[in-house]
């Protein structure tokens, strides 16, 4: 994605698309939209006036300039009312924008989107959802989509204006949606190509290009760290599992990192308690929090963020095959806790204890976890926000604000101690599923048992790593989520 900032007239600046935000019933008398209208012979408030466009949130109108304006043509969309302006909504315009202009086969836009009212971050918030909505995935299509992809924005200053403060904010907002999409992709890719070594070996490409450390350990280091319970789980399947590091530290030097834990599951058959055949191919997202894990890293190299990182991620493959775990088997966790597997479909806790566990060695500041771990959690908040539970209020709450200001919103569910009862087996220390009732949280506790003393939170993607219709600036199929937001934490809270 090619970036650029120009500070120069929007009426005459040359360009495929220029796209200007419309505020719901109150357009074209701003300063940006009178001009045009102006030009266009009054064809803007003949839209308005007719109610074929009014300016409400993400409806996009696309007009042919036929050479009474430089721009070829205005992608106008609607911002929603004015006082309700907030960094989501531009975010959102922007994605519908690209959408607008994929439809219309166009791949280069220059906006002023920005300018449609006053927030901060209007810039990066628009660059962001160019990128964002403009995000297609067609690595398997013999024949590429109509709809292209947006290649390239011009974010527009007025004549004269300062441009070095807006490249910065625009820059940065690309370089995060660049780490946003390498997420998207990896989940995109299907299980038979995203295996446990192939999400290791994209780690280690991405880390060398980007100056940060990574270490794979293969199945006899695991077995070697009694690391028995991502083995369990791979022992159905021919695909290796693997456990990547990530180590990046830019932070001061000897204060401890926030360690990232991420679940890579790349393919969820529920193993012998096999899924129901409907929809088990979307199974394929079920490394979504590795994928975040992964472009948290590649988004904080790329920002150059002053902070010290790890990062850990279980992969393995969850298939019903002759050397499978099975319901019944007992686990020795590599912690010590054992483990009465009463469900093989409960498989994202069995590779995330061990992982939590693992990074006791760091002594971490701050452990958080993301994982596409329980259905449950997509029946309680459906796909608009994201499950959060953890040992540490502070913690919850911060993670909660980054939610709030990148649009990747978490919602904090309860973990209190009786929730423990549901995991109480009758032969080990715990088992591994708790039956139908308040699903998401006991599998946070089962995590929470292996979370030492570090301040923890759980936070289960279930719902929000795969979008099934496809949002302003979601694209139906994988989201990245988790990247925009932990790096949003990252900037405020983590130094
Ligand atoms: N990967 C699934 C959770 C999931 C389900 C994610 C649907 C996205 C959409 C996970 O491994 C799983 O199967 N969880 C079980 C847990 C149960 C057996 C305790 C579930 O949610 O049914
Ligand atoms: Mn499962
Ligand atoms: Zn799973």
């Amino acid at each position: 994605m090619n970036i650029s900032v120009a500070a120069e007239e929007h009426t005459t600046h040359p360009c495929p698309a220029l796209v200007v935000g419309c505020v719901e019933d109150d357009f074209p008398a701003d300063g940006l939209l009178a001009p045009l209208d102006r030009l266009l012979g009054g064809g803007i408030a003949a839209l308005r006036a007719s109610g074929e466009f009014t300016g409400r949130l993400n409806r996009v109108k696309v007009l042919h300039t036929f050479g009474r304006l430089p721009a070829e043509r205005l992608i106008l969309v609607g911002v929603g009312k004015r006082g309700e302006l907030t960094a989501e909504r531009l975010r959102q315009a922007a994605g519908s924008a690209a959408k607008g202009a994929g439809v219309a086969g166009v791949t280069r836009l220059s906006s002023v989107l920005h300018r449609a009212g006053d927030v901060d971050g209007a810039i990066g918030a628009s660059v962001e959802g160019f990128i964002l909505g403009g995000y297609s995935f067609s690595n398997y299509k013999t024949v590429p989509p109509d709809e292209r992809p947006v290649e390239g924005v011009t974010v527009l200053l007025p004549a004269g204006a300062a441009t070095a403060d807006a490249e910065r904010e625009a820059g940065e907002a690309a370089t995060l949606c660049e780490a946003v999409c390498f997420a998207r992709d990896l989940v995109s890719h299907p299980g038979n190509v995203a295996t446990p070594s192939f999400l290791a070996e994209k780690a280690l490409e991405m880390a060398g290009r980007l100056g940060i450390t990574c270490r794979v350990l293969d199945r006899e280091e695991m077995e070697r760290l009694s690391m028995e319970g991502i083995l369990s789980v791979a022992k159905g399947s021919h695909q290796p599992p693997r456990f990547i590091i990530l180590e990046y530290l830019a932070g001061a030097a000897g204060k401890r990192p926030t360690v990232l834990v991420g679940k890579g599951v790349t393919f969820d058959s529920g193993g012998i308690s096999l899924k129901p055949r409907e929809g088990m191919e979307r199974m394929k997202d079920d490394m979504a929090g590795a994928a975040a894990v992964m472009g948290t890293f590649m988004a904080a190299a790329g920002l150059r963020l002053p902070v010290n990182l790890v990062g850990l991620i279980p992969a393995a493959e969850n298939l019903p095959g002759g050397g499978a775990y099975k319901p019944g088997d007992i686990v020795r966790t590599m912690a010590g806790k054992t483990v009465e597997i009463v469900n093989t479909d409960a498989e994202g806790r069995m590779l995330l204890c061990d992982a939590l566990h693992y990074a006791q060695r760091y002594k971490p500041a701050a452990l958080i976890d993301l994982a596409t771990l329980t259905g449950a959690c997509l029946v309680a908040l459906g796909a608009i926000a994201t499950g959060a539970m953890g040992n540490d209020p502070a913690l919850i709450k911060g993670l909660k604000t980054a939610g709030e200001a990148s649009g990747e919103r978490l919602w904090e569910l309860p973990l209190w101690d009786e929730y423990g009862e549901l995991m109480k087996s009758d032969v080990a220390d715990l088992k591994n599923a708790g039956g139908p009732h308040a699903g998401t949280i006991s599998a946070a506790w089962f995590l929470k048992q292996f979370a030492g003393k570090a301040k923890w939170v759980h936070i289960d993607i279930a719902g929000t790593a795969w979008e099934e219709k496809g949002r302003p600036y979601l694209p139906k199929g994988a989201t990245g989520v988790g990247v925009r937001l932990l790096v949003e934490y990252l900037r405020k809270s983590a130094g």
